[in-house]
């Protein structure tokens, strides 16, 4: 961890801060504590309480089963057919940026192998895939023509998936932004999202004859605050201000791609992928910590997108607020923006790896065990909980879970991986839980279908079903990968 890191951080972005591990009583109490909160709360259920059906539970029919990647993480060949860098090539290759001195090149290099794994997923019986575009390699310095090779290596992978009846759910940025936009300034400017508009139009004209679901922005959240406040991730930045810029102008670049979609006629449908976390007070008595935090790592993003508001709370000097300068936040934002981020999707795409507790004084902290990656606290009821807030609090839209997952325990290659599959489990349970008490939930991306480059954790951190050998690039499925199989030839999750 860079040393000069301030002491409070959202502990969902502080990737490598060690939580304690708290009892299942603190879980106990937090929720016991939970006070019912108007729209603007979370308000935690009766979750804890709540025990799987001895029978299997079924899913709906047509149910879609997915497993998720993203460019920089697996495809390597980075500077294959004219492909130049994105601020994570940049930001790799400083000292002491990835934990392991790695890159992602070579990943695990799916640029060459992507017709081998299409044949995996095939075998696995996964009925779609999600991806994302590489921009620099569509758009090398984020501007101007396309590339052809760049677009033509994503027809192919787009025609080998549809090829297999695998849908193709494509995300047009997962925060590989070329290195000669962040040069111009970045997602601190507003011109970085027009520059994403006019890159997205050239993708929906290129690929927009497919059926596929399209995504815009990966986690506007944790690019903004990982690598623009915290400065853990690329462009490894460390200001506030510029992280509510990132925010405001990812969310605007959004909003600018539904309409260029709309307008292009592409097939298919359009949402932003989110990572929310429901949050639990450890006091009921102090709930507007929580609602300051949830403000911040919810509806920062939520209430734009599907309200066309801001929320007021999220932004401010106060903990659990991201300490941006209220005469900044205020600045980057125009007339009209707000209407242009809230341009209506077709689904609502969620990510989610955990909950948070929030102290007496609104600062995170830990109320459930953490996986391999510390800043993940599991609680499968959590999944619910925030499915069940979403119906409850915003406009009825489609959901889909594009990740969720965990690490293996140890960076050690492997294919026995039994917590994984109880993980799995679990938050499918809670999944069908949520459908048959009216959540829209219609599919589900395990993260990840590889072993990949995990940002700053480099190949230490294993997320995927499939085990990959990155001296040999042999993928073998995990034992999760098998049972994940079994589960989508049922469409259906069972008890134990
Ligand atoms: C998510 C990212 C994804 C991966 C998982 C573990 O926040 O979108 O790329 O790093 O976490």
């Amino acid at each position: 961890m860079p040393e000069d890191v301030p002491a409070r951080l959202p502990a969902r972005f502080s990737r490598r801060t060690l939580f304690a591990m708290a009892g299942g009583g603190a879980l106990a109490a937090a929720l016991a504590a939970c006070a019912p909160g108007g729209s603007t709360t979370p308000t935690p259920t009766a979750s804890a309480s709540w025990m799987p059906p001895a029978k299997p539970m079924a899913f709906p029919q047509g149910f879609v089963w997915g497993a998720a990647t993203s460019a920089y993480q697996v495809e390597g060949s980075v500077t294959a057919d004219g492909r130049l860098p994105s601020v994570w090539d940049t930001f790799a290759a400083r000292a002491g940026a990835i934990r392991d001195g790695s890159t992602g090149d070579p990943a695990a290099d799916q640029y060459v192998r992507y017709a081998q794994d299409v044949d995996l997923m095939a075998g696995l019986g996964l009925g779609a895939y999600r991806f994302s575009l590489a921009w620099p390699r569509i758009q090398p310095t984020g501007s101007g023509p396309a590339n052809a090779a760049g677009l033509d290596h994503y027809r192919r992978v787009v025609d080998a998936l549809v090829e297999r009846g695998i849908r193709p759910a494509i995300t047009l940025f997962h925060w590989d932004l070329p290195q000669a936009l962040q040069d111009a300034g970045g997602w601190a400017k507003r011109e970085t999202a027009l520059r994403f508009a006019d890159y997205a139009e050239l993708c929906f004209d290129a690929l927009g004859d497919v059926e596929a679901d399209w995504m815009t922005l990966n986690e506007p959240k944790t690019h903004a605050f990982v690598g623009h406040w915290y400065g853990a991730h690329a462009p490894g930045l460390r200001s506030p201000d510029v992280a509510a810029a990132a925010v405001h102008h990812q969310l605007l670049a959004h909003g600018l791609a539904v309409e260029r979609f709309r307008e292009s006629g592409a097939a298919g449908r359009i949402g932003i992928p989110l990572n929310l976390v429901s949050a639990y007070p450890l006091d009921a008595g102090r709930a507007d910590g929580l609602a300051r935090l949830d403000a911040r790592e919810n509806r920062l993003f939520l209430d734009p997108v599907l309200k066309g508001t801001y929320p007021d709370e999220a932004i401010g000097s106060l903990p659990g607020q991201l300490p941006a300068r209220p005469a900044a936040w205020m600045t980057v934002q125009e007339d009209g923006d707000l209407e242009t981020i809230s341009a209506p999707i077709d689904f609502l795409a969620v990510q989610y790896y955990g909950v948070t507790g929030v102290d007496a004084s609104g600062n995170e902290t830990s109320i459930a065990p953490t996986s391999a990656a510390t800043w993940q606290q599991i609680k499968a009821e959590g999944l619910y909980d925030l499915l069940m807030r979403i119906v409850r609090d915003y406009p009825a839209i489609p959901l889909l879970i594009t990740e969720n997952g965990i690490p293996d325990p140890t960076p050690d290659l492997t294919v026995d991986d039994p917590e994984r599959i109880e993980f799995l489990r679990t938050h499918f349970q809670q999944a069908a839980r949520s459908i048959a008490d009216g959540a829209p939930l219609e599919a589900y991306y395990v993260w990840s279908l590889l072993d990949n480059f995990e940002w700053a954790e480099g190949y230490q951190q294993r997320w995927g079903i499939v085990a990959v050998d990155f001296q040999t690039q042999e993928r073998t499925p995990k034992r999760s990968a098998e049972w994940y199989s079994g589960v989508i030839a049922a469409n259906a999750v069972s008890a134990s």
